[in-house]
């Protein structure tokens, strides 16, 4: 095998994947590996794999067949490629995915990740003493020892960077594969976020996003030897010189608490957006799902931040055709919508995912009528969102750029405090920078903002 000089990721799935993404690539340039740009020259193949609905998990395996497809061509050329997929699919599916891909050489759950340079070394090993067969496969669920041991500092600057916080669930929601895949919930010592947010600091970052599978049910180790909630540490980043702008994600109804609204009131980094899963309207079917809340609970929710921010928007997730879900059900959670007018939001139609307590329920709701509802829901989210977006015009906001680009001509990139995208045509770079610019354009899902100032 030829001496490995570069890497390529390829990342599916939610945030905490692309975080996990880029601590594998600072792994990798650890290892003396340089970032290739394209698949076709790199002498490793990662693949960073989701498996929250079944399409995210057929990514993997249409994936692989192009991968393998460009491992055959390099070994005409006498390269190997070196082939690996970690995260949820891995941690699932663990040897099922050698038997369906024989030439992947490794496959790490999303929880060992650190673990990556020792695999990697000992199949290297394993390829020279021809023992290519023997596949290796690594799915502990370690998370201290993850975070214990992943790179401190990033190499690649981001003026917006994530952060993940805390891991793993323990709300087992019936239709959900995550507290399977990413094990029971872990939260990291304060005193290691801190770290870890000046050091993204020093980089260049100006905002950061704190992630979690359940970010609010946040529970580490504080100062004081006191546990932190998430309220509390949001407090402390907030005292962090050179941090403009902190959110996080993703929120659960039922572990919002006193010092998170506080927050909202008193940090003023802490920016006016809130996604917060609702998942269904109906009462009927939040019960079936196992979400431990009410309609009405989380209402009185959407007050209560109210109270605390007035000027908070809201998003949210939405899952239709649920088993058991029937018109009224669906009805409700329109209601739902129209009562919070999310400023934007995502919506599935409900896959069911093996080894999941609602993988075996019945569903009788017919495909056509899962679709139609889908089509219905996000006509009315798209309507709300276009609403919202169309407040601002001619007012101004604060945008942090996070992005500059030529396309046709150069643009700035960035979002407002309520997280629209915005844009501003014909600029200089004002990356790194916040601007408050009047809005001269409201679309759907961004806002065009005046180059004026
Ligand atoms: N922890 C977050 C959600 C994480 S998964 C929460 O509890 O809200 C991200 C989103 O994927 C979920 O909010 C849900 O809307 C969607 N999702 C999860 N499992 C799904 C499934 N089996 N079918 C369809 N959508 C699903
Ligand atoms: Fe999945 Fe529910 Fe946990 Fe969210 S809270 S990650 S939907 S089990
Ligand atoms: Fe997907 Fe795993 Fe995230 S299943 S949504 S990548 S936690």
């Amino acid at each position: 095998m030829q001496k490995i000089k570069n890497f390529y990721i390829k990342t599916f799935g939610c945030q905490m994947n692309v975080y996990d993404s880029q601590k594998i690539a600072d792994i990798f340039i650890k290892m003396g590996y340089k970032p290739s740009i394209s698949q076709f020259s790199a002498d490793i193949i990662l693949i960073n794999t989701c498996h929250i609905r079944e399409k995210a998990k057929q990514k993997l395996y249409s994936e692989l067949g192009k991968i393998y497809k460009i491992k055959k061509k390099r070994i005409l050329k006498n390269k190997t490629t070196f082939i690996v997929v970690a995260g949820c699919v891995a941690q699932a599916e663990g040897n099922e995915i050698f038997n369906r891909a024989q030439f992947v050489d490794l496959v790490v759950g999303s929880q060992s990740i650190q673990k990556i340079p020792q695999l990697i070394k000992k199949q290297i090993l394993n390829i020279k003493k021809n023992k290519i067969q023997e596949n290796l496969l690594n799915l502990d669920f370690t998370p201290k020892a993850k975070f214990d041991n992943l790179p401190k500092t990033k190499i690649f600057n981001q003026i917006s960077s994530y952060l993940t916080i805390q891991e793993g669930c323990d709300k087992f929601c019936k239709f959900c594969v995550v507290p399977y895949t990413r094990g029971p919930e872990y939260s990291r010592p304060v005193i290691d976020i801190i770290k870890e947010a000046k050091n993204l600091i020093i980089k260049g970052t100006k905002e950061i996003i704190v992630l979690g599978q359940n970010v609010n049910a946040y529970h580490g180790k504080g100062l004081n030897k006191k546990e932190y909630n998430l309220g509390q540490l949001i407090y402390e980043l907030g005292n962090i010189r050179g941090l403009e702008r902190i959110r996080y994600m993703t929120a659960h109804p039922k572990d919002m608490h006193d010092d998170l609204y506080k927050a909202h009131r008193d940090v003023k980094q802490l920016m006016p957006f809130l996604h917060l899963p609702v998942q269904s309207g109906s009462n009927k079917i939040l019960k079936a799902m196992n979400r431990n809340y009410t309609r009405e609970e989380y209402i009185k929710i959407i007050e209560k931040i109210k109270y605390y921010k007035p000027n908070m928007a809201f998003s949210s997730d939405f899952i239709v055709g649920y088993p058991g879900e029937t018109n009224n059900d669906f009805v409700d959670t329109l209601n739902l919508i129209d009562l919070v007018q999310y400023s934007q939001s995502f919506s599935f139609i409900y896959s069911p995912r093996p080894g999941t307590p609602a993988y075996g329920l019945k569903n009788n709701i017919k495909d056509s009528i899962k679709r139609k509802r889908l089509q219905i829901l996000q006509e009315k989210l798209k309507f709300y969102q276009e609403k919202f977006n169309g407040n601002f015009l001619k007012k101004s906001l604060p945008i942090l750029f996070t992005n500059f680009i030529k396309k046709e001509k150069y643009q700035s990139l960035g979002y407002s405090p309520y997280m629209q995208l915005v844009r501003i045509e014909k600029t200089k770079n004002l990356k790194g920078k916040i601007r408050s610019l009047k809005i001269k354009k409201a679309f759907y899902k961004s806002l065009e903002a005046s180059n004026i100032f």
